[in-house]
């Protein structure tokens, strides 16, 4: 984290959040170890051909920030499964579990190896992801998230994320606005079962901010714990507020 970023945290009272979030995190694993085994996981997908098919496809040598990046299992599924961890999703009965922009599908990969009920939505524009979460056989429903636009009618999860969310950026007019993310929440709702939650994880902007204050101040009105980029609800708090 830049230092930047950690001094601002101080400044707006986050700090004590994210250290008591920390320290709870360090002695749960202490006393309960996490059944994810990254190495494990990542042999389990070195071990078919067709990855390495789709490696020898897409891969490149410096793929920047480009989809190939993604084929570099040891960081990626590293930092899925922290994202497991941090949902606590390692020691749960079992979930279901939605992923908005699922990408190559290594979180939910990792849920149904935990025996969660998994799927995720995304586009169907970069076909390495196809393959991907062909060969890792995590269900995938084609959709474009838009504005205004409700989800189709999945059922209802446990938990739904998003990480590096990017249905927010459509290409046009400009990032989602309070009234994009209004409508979303509203709508988002019906999907989420009592007791369930929502986790975001949004993008950095040009301005190196995942958000505008303002929208801030809105996802805080609405209920959201923030930490961050990362922007969570629970079932019962997404609701509009009522002011
Ligand atoms: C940067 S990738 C992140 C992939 C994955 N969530 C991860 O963090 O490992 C963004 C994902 O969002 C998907 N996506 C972008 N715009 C979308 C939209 N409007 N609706 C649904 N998915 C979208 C992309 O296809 C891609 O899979």
């Amino acid at each position: 984290m830049r230092l930047e970023e950690k001094i601002k945290k101080l400044i707006d009272g986050q700090a004590f959040a994210s250290i008591t979030r920390h320290v709870r995190s360090l002695f749960h694993r202490l006393f309960f170890p996490s059944p994810i085994k990254p190495k494990r996981i990542i042999a389990s997908i070195e071990g078919h051909n067709r990855f390495h098919e789709i490696c020898d496809r897409y891969g490149m040598e410096d793929p920047g920030e480009g989809p190939p990046k993604f084929l570099n299992l040891k960081r990626w599924i590293r930092r899925n499964a922290k994202r497991v961890r941090e949902l606590r999703l390692d020691d749960q009965k079992r979930q279901r579990v939605l992923d908005l922009g699922c990408g190559p599908g290594y979180f939910l990969y990792i849920c149904r190896c935990l025996g969660h009920d998994v799927l995720g939505i995304d586009i169907d524009e970069v076909p390495m992801y196809g393959e991907l979460t062909q060969l890792l056989e995590v269900p995938r429903v084609i959709w474009r998230i838009e504005p205004f636009v409700p989800l189709p009618d999945l059922g209802q999860f446990d938990v739904i994320t998003s990480f590096l969310t990017c249905f927010n950026e459509p290409i046009g007019p400009g990032l989602w606005g309070i009234a994009e993310w209004d409508f979303f929440l509203e709508d988002i709702r019906r999907h989420v079962l009592p007791n369930g939650r929502l986790w975001f994880e949004l993008n950095r902007q040009s301005d190196g901010q995942p958000y505008s204050p303002a929208l801030k101040r809105f996802f805080e009105s609405r209920g959201a714990r923030i930490d961050l980029y990362r922007v969570m609800f629970t079932s019962d708090r997404v609701a509009r507020s009522s002011a």
